[in-house]
């Protein structure tokens, strides 16, 4: 297991842990995916092969009973990274532990010599733009239509490291 330090950032003591995946957690990370975002949500295959890939960059917070949230980011070898999930379950938001994963996985992401981070989000999303806005991420271009096919539309956000 991989405990993952806190950003100094004045977290609370009593926040449940934030830690590296294990292969344990993916069934529950991936009911988690599935509540949240539905159908566009990853299959249990899709978030295998992710551990497979990407597991020093996957965390999850976990409370000694359920995992509550997860953040992973995919890492092509020029040193570009993307966010590709991140996800609080409904009754744990608004707690800071949005926050604290992505901060833990910029960390991550820095330490391993990342220096450009994407991400989409969708532009309804007011929450989560404004958690990544408050990060540093800023919006590349306009909105970019059927970026995930036809309706899915999505601005792209880059932060540097
Ligand atoms: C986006 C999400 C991960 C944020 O997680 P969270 O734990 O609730 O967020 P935090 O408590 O860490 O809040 C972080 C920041 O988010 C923003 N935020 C949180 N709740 C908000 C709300 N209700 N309205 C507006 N902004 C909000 C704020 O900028 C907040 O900063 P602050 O703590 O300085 O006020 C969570 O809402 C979620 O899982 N949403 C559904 C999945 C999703 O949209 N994922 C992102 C896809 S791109």
């Amino acid at each position: 297991m991989t405990a993952v330090p806190d950003a100094p950032t004045g977290v609370p003591e009593d926040l449940p842990l934030m830690r590296g995946v294990e292969l344990s957690d993916l069934e529950a990370t991936t009911l988690l995916d599935q509540a949240i975002f539905g159908r566009d949500s990853y299959s249990y295959t899709v978030m295998r092969q992710f551990y497979d890939l990407y597991s020093r960059h996957f965390l999850v917070v976990d409370d000694g009973k359920d995992i509550q949230g997860y953040v992973l980011a995919g890492t092509a070898v020029d040193g570009r990274s993307c966010v590709l999930g991140l996800g609080i379950t409904q009754d744990r938001r608004k707690r800071g532990l949005g926050r604290r994963l992505m901060l833990g996985v910029l960390d991550l992401l820095r330490a391993d010599g990342v220096h450009t981070v994407r991400l989409s989000v969708a532009p309804e999303n007011d929450t989560a733009i404004d958690l990544y806005k408050s990060l540093d991420f800023t919006t590349e271009g306009g909105l970019q239509k059927d970026y995930f096919g036809p309706g899915g539309d999505r601005y792209v956000m880059l932060r540097r490291l």
